[in-house]
């Protein structure tokens, strides 16, 4: 392959080479006969958002056969949590903790969008997200590097399979490379400041792990970081991307992120521009024309160096061979009707869905229902076969959504389900739908409502100031709880929010995030136990924006907070029992506990955690410790516990986290059974990253954690020598 890629480079015209560089949307371009007669002219190399295999086909045949080299173009899109079939918002995937299965669906969406020409996803989203005023954590893996990481793997190998010529696997890309999650506020584009030793212990390990597994592309982000926009960023892109990770795809920009270093300040014009963008290492430009327009006067000038040109011609050929384009530039046109939204990839829909919603509550086990019970299903989010989709959905079609209410008649009956949404909308701030609540209520034994907040709140440039639920869905709520009957909330929503005025209202909550085309049967299996709840939040929940950012990562800092020393109303401190341990690190008004901590989320059994040991005392560098604890199902049901891993480095020569999560495990257990689960923990996993981008083990005093979540657990400790 290298010397097909030699020999067709020695064959390429600057200006086809600079073609090659160029990714546009044919829709933004120009009218139809501009763009086919760029591509036949060689001055493009990708197209972005034309899908349907015809289509394709038409102009890659003009590509192949009327271009002067006949180079295959690559045709990218949005296939983000699914193509037709919609699987759980990103963040939702996340909460599965379900690799396998994250996997099977990545490949799924791989399969439809292929069918329909594309060869190309802009997924996954690995950017580690601490904030969730910022519309995007919902395509994001939430807080953590390890939970990022193991998204990053499975989508990567799900959409590219174990050979990207095979036709129905399409190219990933990683994005938006890096710190694009720091956004400053939560505001969307916004900049970020970013010490290096968190750029390399929290940002970076996502994409390292993308590169390990193959990751054919890589998108540069918006954002600048530390004053430098990241698609300008040469010692990011070229240098650690490039070399220390030894990314051999190729990057593009996100939309027009060349052009935009004008507005960041840090490019005087557009020729600037494309100077700082290729000088960075950005092999491909989406959609400005900064490349086009001036790479080859910049050569001629001596500004660009040839060799910067050469390379990224060579790796957007590498992925354009290893998608086997050349050999079969076509998309088969009959594929599309037997893959799309086929049985098989709603099953995996609805599996996944079940999977993503986190129980976090459920007062005197409320849940689940017994099938027949008389329901009053209320609220704006209830039927919304659109919106329950989420974010980022191009292609995902609402009519093969089933909605909580569809699932309800089919599952519980009509004569059971007693329907009022009380809100149109969760904006909706008016309350005339309130009295066919209250009567639906009157009829009904207990009451489920689904709220939260549409598909366009959250995602790009979908920012929030404020975290608890829109419109009147809090005095929805509130009338709801007045009625003296058992009230579950469900919410759907690309974010962690709302619950912190309103969660004291329900006996059981379910948090769904935006569950996809199968929300709505998802939601049913869980409400009637057809399916026992599993998921564990991928975020810290917070009780509000004022105590963003929030993560179970932190540091201990020099006073840290401590309940024993606070007497607690409601999870806030309200007095100081010794006065003198007051100035601690807190808010008066939140203490310091988040509302859920990460990695938290209950079953409709339990879970008991005992007799925590370690394989040694003290290790050596080279060695492996073994931790094991036995966890023991003791409720009545079936269940599946996510046991988590975390480790505390006591001292290092820059402090470290309270807690990090190393490893965890899926088991499922019987009523009564117990397992002994053992980790593996190896003395390369206990070190971290010095700013300075080396990885550097410690030795010294480390606490290890078996886990339900970020905040418990049975503690052990050893030493590294
Ligand atoms: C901008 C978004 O930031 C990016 O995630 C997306 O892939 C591109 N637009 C293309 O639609």
């Amino acid at each position: 392959m290298e010397q097909k890629i030699e020999a067709l480079l020695s064959e390429m015209t600057l200006d086809e080479k600079i073609g090659q560089m160029c990714q546009v949307d044919p829709g933004v371009f120009g009218t139809e006969e501009e763009v086919i007669e760029a591509v036949r002219k060689g001055q493009l190399g990708s197209l972005l958002n034309l899908i349907g295999a015809g289509k394709v086909n038409e102009i890659q045949r003009i590509a192949v056969e009327e271009s002067r080299l006949g180079i295959p173009l690559i045709i990218g899109r949005d296939v983000i949590h699914g193509y037709r079939t919609i699987f759980p918002i990103p963040l939702g995937m996340a909460a599965s903790w379900n690799e396998d299965l994250i996997r099977e669906a990545a490949s799924i969406a791989a399969k439809e969008a292929a069918s329909e020409g594309i060869n190309w996803t802009f997924a996954p989203m690995i950017d580690v997200s601490r904030d969730p005023r910022w519309g995007r954590i919902a395509e994001s893996g939430g807080e953590d590097p390890l939970l990022n990481a193991m998204i990053a793997r499975a989508m990567v190998q799900g959409f590219q399979g174990d050979d990207l010529a095979n036709p129905l696997t399409i190219a990933a890309c990683a994005k938006h490379y890096i710190g694009y999650g720091a956004a400053e506020g939560g505001r969307d584009y916004n900049t970020t400041m970013i010490p290096d030793i968190e750029l390399y212990n929290v940002y970076l390990p996502p994409y390292r792990a993308a590169v390990n597994a193959g990751v054919a592309t890589v998108m540069t982000a918006f954002n600048e970081i530390n004053g430098i926009p990241a698609s300008g960023h040469q010692r990011n892109v070229r240098g650690i991307l490039k070399k220390d990770l030894g990314f051999d795809g190729f990057v593009v920009s996100d939309w027009a992120s060349i052009q935009e270093m004008i507005d960041h300040g840090f490019a005087a014009d557009e020729k600037h521009a494309a100077q700082l963008g290729i000088a960075a290492g950005v092999d491909m430009e989406m959609s400005s024309r900064t490349y086009a327009n001036h790479l080859k006067a910049l050569v001629e000038e001596g500004k660009v160096k040839m060799e910067w040109i050469d390379d990224a011609v060579r790796r957007i050929l590498r992925v354009k061979f290893r998608l086997g384009l050349f050999d079969n530039p076509y998309v088969d046109e009959s594929l599309a009707d037997s893959v799309l939204v086929n049985p098989r990839h709603l099953e995996v829909a609805r599996k996944l869905a079940e999977e993503s919603i986190v129980l976090l509550k459920n007062k005197n086990e409320l849940l689940p229902l017994k099938k027949g019970t008389k329901v009053a299903l209320i609220g704006p989010m209830a039927d919304q076969p659109y919106e329950q989709l989420g974010t980022w959905i191009f292609d995902g079609n609402e009519n093969d959504s089933k909605s909580v209410l569809d699932a309800f008649y089919e599952y519980n009956g009509a004569n059971n389900t007693f329907f009022a949404e009380g809100l149109a909308y969760t904006r909706d701030k008016s309350t005339k739908g309130f009295r066919a609540v209250e009567r639906a209520i009157a009829q009904a034994d207990v009451v489920v409502a689904v709220v939260g907040e549409e598909a366009i709140l959250s995602g790009e440039a979908k920012s929030l100031a404020e975290l608890d639920f829109v419109g009147a869905q809090n005095q929805l709520l509130e009338l709801a709880a007045s009625k003296g009957k058992p009230l579950i909330m469900v919410v759907m929503s690309g974010r962690p929010g709302g619950l912190y005025k309103t969660r004291h209202l329900a006996d059981a909550i379910l948090y769904a995030w935006h569950p996809g085309t199968m929300a709505g049967p998802a939601i049913v299996n869980l409400i009637f136990g057809e399916a026992v709840p599993s998921a564990k939040l991928p975020v810290t929940f917070p009780k509000g924006e004022g105590q963003v950012p929030i993560y179970y990562a932190h540091k201990m800092s020099g006073r840290p907070a401590d309940s024993t020393s606070w007497t607690y109303i409601d999870d806030i401190p309200v007095k100081a029992v010794q006065h003198s341990l007051g100035n601690t690190n807190h808010t008066l008004d939140y203490g310091f506990k988040p509302l859920y901590p990460f990695g938290y989320g209950l079953s409709y059994t339990t879970f008991e955690y005992s007799d925590i040991s370690l394989s040694a005392k003290t290790i050596q560098i080279g060695d492996v410790i073994k931790v094991s604890a036995t966890i023991t199902n003791t409720g009545k049901r079936e269940g599946t516990e996510i046991v988590q891993l975390y480790v505390r480095d006591l001292v290092g020569s820059y402090t470290r986290p309270v807690r990090e999560l190393k490893d965890f495990k899926r088991i499922t257990l019987k009523p009564g059974e117990s397992e002994r689960v053992t980790f593996e923990l190896n003395s390369s996993q206990l070190g971290f990253y010095h700013p300075n981008g080396r990885y550097v083990i410690e030795p010294g005093d480390f606490h290890v954690w078996i886990a339900p979540n970020a905040a418990d657990g049975l503690m052990g400790k050893f030493r590294l020598e």
